[in-house]
């Protein structure tokens, strides 16, 4: 059923510790009924930090200077998918800057190859490299990557065009995720909350956005300023734990709302305090995604201040890690790819449609 906007409202502007402890509850009730209380892990190897956009709040747009950039080696990246796959992480996730030159998806191809031989066909691929053509989407789904994460950033029409250059446009980041249903891919998308002039109303739009374009997947975070943008003068005055309530809230709403989809705790709520993202998890999430990048690049990939850099990849951080998961309940499910429920659910409603079509 299509979620009521006025619930939505009235979850997404809810105050007091009682209040918001309460969602949460509620939202946690929805995730352990419709997709258990099982954490998976997806590795994040941030492959490059080239990027050929200039979104406004992001901090390594291609517009700032201030700092170089790397493409992380074909050797380098398969050594961390194997650490990954040793580790017994289900998955793993590629992030980087959007590119789409001929160097770029040739690389990206060889890698999905390489990791997929390295681990036996083991190892589920994400890819988060944002709008691309078809037939890239098509052939990196060949090379074997199986999800795909393009956030729209924001729904509001208006505001996307204010926090992007003109030659940015909304309708074909949203066609891409039409595109990327026909490749065969699960489709993820996301937006930030608390952006500069975001209402609770567009916020509640972004949730029935989800629901009409029948996502599997879901990657949110709280927007964190970032000295080197247009958008510095919002680092002064910038409320860690608003920020954070924010994007609570919105995991917890959308667990209500759309019920079976995978929801990410992400890095942004982890920014923002030590135990954020044991918190999302607590709110409604369950996915996690550790950083599996070579400690030698991560200063170079500082999307917002303060994008904590701690070594994931050391087995200590990793053991403490799943210790904290532990002690707020979870399990982790090692080996496993946790592929969203929903899009089982939509595959099988399409097979009856079909069936009941012939
Ligand atoms: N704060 C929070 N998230 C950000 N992203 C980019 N810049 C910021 C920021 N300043 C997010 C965007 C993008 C993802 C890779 O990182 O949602 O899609
Ligand atoms: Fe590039 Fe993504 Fe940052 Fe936009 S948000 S500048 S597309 S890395």
């Amino acid at each position: 059923m299509r979620p009521d906007k006025k619930e939505l409202l009235q979850m997404l502007s809810l105050e007091g510790e009682k209040e918001l402890q309460e969602l949460y509850r509620r939202a946690y009730a929805v995730k352990k009924e419709y997709v258990g209380t099982t954490v998976y892990f997806r590795g994040i190897i941030e492959l490059s930090n080239i990027c050929t956009k200039n979104c406004y709040y992001c901090g390594i747009r291609s517009g700032n200077p201030d700092f170089p950039r790397y493409t992380i080696s074909l050797e380098d990246a398969l050594a961390q998918a194997e650490w990954c796959y040793q580790k017994r992480y289900g998955s793993l996730v590629i992030q980087a800057g959007e590119r789409a030159d001929k160097a770029w998806i040739d690389l990206v191809s060889e890698l999905l190859r390489g990791i997929k031989q390295l681990s036996n066909g083991e190892l589920g691929i994400t890819l988060s490299l944002g709008e691309q053509s078809l037939e890239t989407y098509q052939r990196w789904f060949e090379a074997g990557a199986h999800r795909y994460l393009l956030r729209v950033e924001t729904t509001n029409r208006t505001l996307y065009r204010e926090l992007h250059p003109a030659d940015h446009d909304f309708e074909k980041r949203r066609n891409c995720l039409a595109l990327l249903r026909k490749a065969g891919y699960q489709v993820g998308t996301g937006v930030m909350v608390g952006l500069p002039g975001q209402t609770y109303e567009d916020i509640a739009e972004d949730i029935l956005f989800f629901y009409d374009e029948d996502v599997d997947m879901l990657g949110m975070g709280p927007y964190i300023p970032h000295h080197s943008t247009p958008l510095a003068h919002l680092v002064e005055g910038f409320d860690k734990m608003q920020a954070l309530t924010q994007g609570l809230k919105l995991i917890a709403a959308c667990r209500i709302a759309l019920k079976d989809v995978n929801i990410a705790t992400t890095t942004a709520l982890q920014a923002l305090h030590p135990q954020g993202r044991e918190m999302g998890l607590l709110a409604g999430a369950n996915v996690l995604m550790p950083n599996i990048t070579d400690t030698k690049y991560r200063e170079g990939y500082q999307l917002y201040e303060g994008k904590p850099n701690l070594d994931e990849n050391a087995d200590e951080s990793l053991e403490s890690l799943a210790a904290s998961i532990e002690r707020v309940g979870e399990s982790i499910g090692y080996g496993e790819w946790g592929d969203p429920k929903h899009f089982f659910r939509r595959q099988k409603s399409v097979a009856e449609c079909r069936m009941n079509d012939e």
